[in-house]
């Protein structure tokens, strides 16, 4: 029995020495030192011995097993570590690879409009004022010189959501709340926004569109100053070369009412494909505030006096980039909204 043990051992030695992954010498463990492996059969098979060589052999197959644990678990820690190492070149990173480059979040090109049209009236003195999308019939319509029934009404498909409340289909609504408010003092604001019209939508209309509405209110406030306004404005967004006119229309709320069309920034005037072969371009309508707007807001319209004005960004962006489809602005397709990134920081 002495000298089966001892082969044994030196078969088991062997297969360790011989084993060269963690899985095979696992496979070893359990083929020979495993409950079923022919260790445990050995000492199984004690019980025939007489009972004074049970002890010594005992001991034997005991030191035997432990020595062959030992060895194992040597052979074991060096595969370990071999596979890791093997392991660790296989994933080993290229750090010459270029990187992916990570997409950068920027301001919507609409919103920089809005933001280019804000700051410029921000540096004249102007704040910004705000109202609701969900307006009130009142402030739509009526506070703006246009009661129930009347004809200009249908110049704005509406929204209605009751009788008396609707999506708000310009921003001018914010002026006659903003003149309530105030209770007869100064007022000069420009208020951007949602707007909404029961429009179909194709490359020039939308249902839901911006304005940007500005207002004045104070003594002394003239037609001429209007004009000195929209024109450094007009310089501002499309070059310093830009004249301005005005043409004469019709707006409820204010009297007179003008149209404004800057020189074309594309031909300079000699007539192009952008300005239709005019040399001018529409940009917004403005006018001197109605005095039913001003007495219906609590102002005394023999005493302070006012000009409006109010244009769509959209048609603004449009022109000053190029974009020949409203609907680009809406979609947020990534190819097009990334065309007009800052690169600066
Ligand atoms: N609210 C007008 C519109 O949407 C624009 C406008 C505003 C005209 C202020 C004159 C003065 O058409």
């Amino acid at each position: 029995m002495e000298q089966q043990l001892n082969e044994l051992k030196e078969t088991v030695l062997l297969k360790i020495d011989e084993a060269t992954s963690v899985k095979e010498l696992n496979d070893v463990r359990i083929a020979y030192l495993g409950k079923k492996g022919p260790i445990t059969d050995l000492l199984k098979g004690m019980g025939k011995l007489p009972a004074d060589e049970r002890p010594k052999m005992g001991a034997l197959v005991n030191v035997s097993r432990e020595t062959v644990t030992e060895v194992l678990e040597r052979r074991m820690a060096i595969l370990e570590q071999q596979a890791i190492n093997e392991q660790l070149d296989k994933e080993k990173i290229d750090v010459t690879l270029p990187g992916r480059p990570a997409l950068q979040g920027n301001h919507h090109p609409l919103t920089r409009v809005v933001e280019e049209i804000e700051d410029f009236f921000i540096s004249m003195g102007y704040e910004v004022a705000e109202g609701p999308e969900v307006e009130k019939d009142y402030y739509n319509f009526e506070a703006l010189n246009l009661p129930k029934g009347h004809p200009a009404r249908d110049m704005q498909d509406s929204f209605y959501i009751s009788e008396e409340v609707l999506l708000r289909t310009h921003t001018s609504p914010v002026q006659a709340r903003t003149m309530e408010a105030k209770q007869g003092a100064p007022v000069k604001i420009i208020c951007p926004g949602k707007v909404y019209r029961r429009d179909n939508d194709d490359a020039t209309h939308s249902h839901q569109f911006t304005q940007i509405e500005g207002l004045v209110i104070g003594e002394d406030i003239r037609m001429s100053d209007l004009k000195g306004t929209l024109s450094l404005f007009a310089k501002k967004m499309f070059g310093s070369e830009r004249e301005i006119r005005l043409r004469p229309s019709f707006f409820p709320f204010t009297e007179p009412s003008v149209e404004m069309d800057i020189s074309c920034f594309k031909c300079g005037g000699d007539g192009c494909n952008v300005c239709k072969k005019t040399g001018w371009i529409e940009i917004l309508g403005a006018g001197m505030v109605h005095p039913n707007v001003l007495s219906m807001a609590g102002y005394d319209p023999s005493v302070v006096s006012g000009f409006a004005f109010g244009m769509g960004p959209e048609r603004i962006a449009m022109l000053k980039y190029g974009v020949e489809d409203i609907r680009h602005f809406y979609t947020n397709d990534i190819r097009f909204v990334s065309q007009f990134h800052r690169t600066e920081a």
